[in-house]
């Protein structure tokens, strides 16, 4: 029997005790937020650098040795399986003269080698071989390193924090025990990833967030892929603040009535994480998208799109999901090509401000949650 989520003792998410908006509402967000190069460079280092973000499934790294190579809002990294079943990684930049170490996407190796010189490298990170070592002066290459990246797993994901160990606090206090219960429920980590999808997109990655983080925009862009049902039913969805993480139920689907008798948000309706700063999952019962905003410049992202599927299930549960999966890829394509228009806009004197809704309200908390941090 393929699995089922379901909220078992979990927190309620829906019904006459919860409130619809909870920690949100209306506001603006100026449009130098998403168009400001000084910004972006701050962010990068107060928001993007320092936070846990998802890297890849740990499912690409199964055998010791297995490594993968990532690059994103400026950096590059390799991550590799330990013989100890753990997870090392390093900025791939050669600290010779700041070359690419590992030039493949993936493989399986104990050590690397920078092409240009021939540094050798272990998966620390750590210089263990030099040509003609003699010829460096000894204190410019004493204990030589590519500095480290901090690396855990969670929901079978891989997860990083770019500015290395001991900045973020441990990844399950990082996510908090809301997200931990309510996505955890779903359990990601017995799940296969059927297939990914990548976009190169002119926008800042935070319109990529603020997409997939109001369910306001669904009866209008969506029209078409979108059950009329379904799109009236979404105005009774509830929406949470974590700080920084955020949550909402959307009752799409036809199943409204069921779940006001049950409350069991995760066994029937869409269920919505927007986890700090660049990743949200969108959870159907049967399975699971993960949307990546990865920063590119400050104004160009790569949009990550993520689908995970059960194993074991039965060709009705394969075909219902396949079929699911197949109108939403639709749906995902709605919204880049609407971040590909905004890129006319986006440097015209009439667009000043964006101005939200109180049902659009994760966005206004999300954006000032960065500018805390900014702030700090
Ligand atoms: S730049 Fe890597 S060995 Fe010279
Ligand atoms: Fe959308």
């Amino acid at each position: 029997m393929v699995f089922t989520p379901t909220r078992g003792n979990g927190p309620l998410r829906f019904g006459p005790d919860v409130s619809q908006l909870n920690g949100v509402g209306a506001g603006t967000v100026p449009a130098s937020d998403y168009l400001d190069p000084a910004r972006y460079e701050l962010e990068r280092s107060k928001v993007l650098a320092p936070s846990w973000q998802i890297i890849c499934r740990s499912s690409e790294l199964a055998n010791p040795g297995d490594f993968i190579t990532w690059e994103g809002q400026g950096e590059l990294i390799v991550v590799s399986r330990r013989k100890d079943g753990g997870l090392s990684g390093f900025h791939n930049v050669c600290q010779h003269r700041g070359a690419r170490i590992v030039n493949e996407a993936s493989g399986c190796a104990r050590r690397f080698n920078c092409r240009w010189h021939n540094w050798a490298y272990d998966a620390e990170g750590t210089v263990i071989g030099i040509p003609d070592r003699e010829d460096f002066d000894p204190a410019d290459i004493e204990g030589i390193a590519a500095p480290a990246i901090e690396l855990d797993e969670w929901g079978g994901w891989v997860w990083a924090v770019l500015a290395g160990p001991g900045i973020a606090p441990p990844l399950l206090e990082w996510l908090g025990s809301d997200i931990v219960t309510d996505l955890g429920a779903y359990r990601m980590e017995d799940m296969v990833l059927v297939e990914k999808i990548t976009w190169d997109v002119p926008v800042n990655w935070k319109v990529i967030i603020d997409a997939f983080n109001e369910n306001y925009h669904a009866p209008a862009l969506h029209a078409i892929n979108t059950k009329p049902q379904d799109a009236k039913d979404g105005r009774f969805s509830t929406y949470f603040w974590f700080d920084p993480h955020a949550m909402m139920v959307v009752p799409y689907k036809g199943v409204l009535g069921e779940l006001t008798e049950t409350l069991d948000h995760q066994a029937l309706v869409i269920c919505h994480y927007t986890l700090f700063p660049t990743s949200v999952f969108n959870c159907n019962p049967r399975h699971i998208q993960l949307f990546r905003s990865v920063p590119t410049s400050v104004g160009t992202s790569r949009f990550e799109c993520w689908e995970l599927m059960y194993p074991d299930g039965d060709e009705a549960y394969t075909e219902a999901a396949m079929e699911h999966w197949g109108r939403l890829k639709k749906v995902v394509q709605e919204d880049v090509d609407e971040w590909i228009d905004l890129d006319a806009t986006k440097h015209s004197s009439a667009y000043t401000k964006n101005v939200l809704n109180e049902r659009e309200g994760k966005i206004v908390a999300f954006h000032e949650a960065v500018q805390q941090r900014l702030d700090a």
